[in-house]
């Protein structure tokens, strides 16, 4: 049973312990919950910044419903970092249900943002609570710039990029889960938002995208779709939106690309278990270990929204830092609000129709992490 108002789960984890960074220093305490204590005990001891002055506890608990119900029981709001999340998301979600939780998580994985709200979501209205997926940079900062340019009267139709750098690529940058679950995205449906009803992609969907913050198009997927067709489906200001994401590194993006083009050729008609060996195996060879802390040198962002209308066009820009610390932030500007029992929203809603898309841009902004432009076209 937890003793703290905020369980972090996957409490050894990259994201989990950048979570527990922010809470510290916002004076929250946490339970931090793992499948193995020692092994979060000595990887918060090594990588989370001013633990010493943290209140805290950590539990063990097992990746199973019954348990983590347990473990997160007396508690208010639940963080979860277990990725992929198609493939351990739900069972997080239903144990925060059932232990009377919010539910929040750091996914980028459409296909599983869908399952969410069709399996999960009226129960938690009903139960008075909130699950917001993808309380993350990717993409809750692509959603703040798509609600920014829905500030101009008449837009109705929203074209969104996210688009970062690690140090040479995303190859060195990015964690042991995240690539699991960039590689999950092979075998899930990618759909973007048209005339309000979700389409799928093209399995072979590219982007050339051209932006004045760099001298070359940027070669970007459409990365599961991302979630925000999924948040402005039910939106009554929204009749598309299509996403898309590049690591600003062409080369890397189409590799990624060509990968997915295999997949579809040899791995998609195989049994589950020797996909999952594909993907293990992927995962091995490009990211072994947990990469170091991220760097405001290296790793930066552009997440744009270009919204029109019949004649009203504007381009809404967030650039920004440090995308995982910037996860970490945006998870603590959801807990601030959610202990304090401010949710315009319960039941299946993004972090911005729960917050305020404004709260959570001014959150970033006083942290130095997103700075925000609004140019009218
Ligand atoms: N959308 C975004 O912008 C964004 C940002 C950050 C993270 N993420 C997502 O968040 C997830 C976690 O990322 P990360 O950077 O924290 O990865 P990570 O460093 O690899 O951490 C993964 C965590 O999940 C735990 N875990 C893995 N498999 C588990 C299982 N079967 N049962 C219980 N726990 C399990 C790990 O525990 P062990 O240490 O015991 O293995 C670890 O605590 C990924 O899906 C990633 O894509 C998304």
């Amino acid at each position: 049973m937890a003793q703290h108002p905020v369980v972090v789960y996957g409490a050894s984890g990259y994201t989990g312990m950048l979570i527990m960074d922010w809470l510290i220093d916002q004076g929250i305490a946490f339970t931090a919950v793992a499948r193995n204590a020692a092994r979060a005990k000595e990887m918060m001891a090594e990588r989370v910044v001013r633990l010493e002055s943290a209140t805290y506890e950590i539990i063990e608990a097992e990746h199973q419903v019954d348990a983590l119900t347990r473990a997160f029981k007396g508690a208010k709001v639940v963080c979860n970092t277990v990725g992929p999340f198609v493939n351990f998301g739900l069972t997080g979600v239903e144990a925060a249900l059932r232990a009377g939780c919010h539910h929040l998580d750091t996914t980028g994985e459409q296909l599983y943002i869908r399952r969410v709200r069709d399996e999960f979501g009226e129960k938690f209205r009903q139960a008075g609570l909130l699950v917001s997926p993808s309380t993350a940079y990717m993409y809750t900062i692509a959603e703040i710039a798509a609600e920014l340019a829905l500030e101009t009267p008449g837009v109705d139709a929203l074209e969104t990029a996210t688009l970062c750098r690690g140090p040479r690529g995303v190859s060195v940058g990015v964690t042991v889960g995240s690539t699991a679950s960039i590689f999950e995205m092979y075998r899930a449906e990618a759909c973007y938002l048209w005339e309000k009803q979700l389409v799928a992609h093209d399995p072979h969907a590219t982007f050339s995208v051209v932006t004045p913050d760099f001298m070359q198009p940027v070669f970007a997927l459409p990365w599961s779709g991302t979630s925000l067709p999924v948040y402005f489906e039910h939106d009554a200001r929204v009749r598309s939106c299509i996403s898309s994401v590049g690591f600003y590194d062409n080369p890397f993006m189409q590799t990624l690309h060509a990968l997915g083009q295999k997949w579809d050729a040899e791995y998609k008609d195989l049994p589950k278990e020797h996909q999952d060996e594909v993907i293990r195996q992927l995962v091995a060879s490009t990211t072994p270990a947990m990469p170091p802390r991220e760097r405001t040198t290296l790793q930066r962002s552009v997440d744009f929204a270009i919204g029109r209308g019949q004649l009203a066009a504007v381009r809404a820009t967030l650039h920004g830092i440090t995308p995982y610390i910037s996860t970490g932030a945006l998870q603590t500007a959801a807990v601030l609000k959610l202990l304090d029992g401010e949710t315009a929203r319960v039941g299946f809603a993004s972090a911005s129709k729960a917050f305020g898309h404004r709260y959570l841009l001014g959150f970033l902004e006083q942290r130095g992490l997103a700075r925000a432009t609004i140019t009218q076209l």
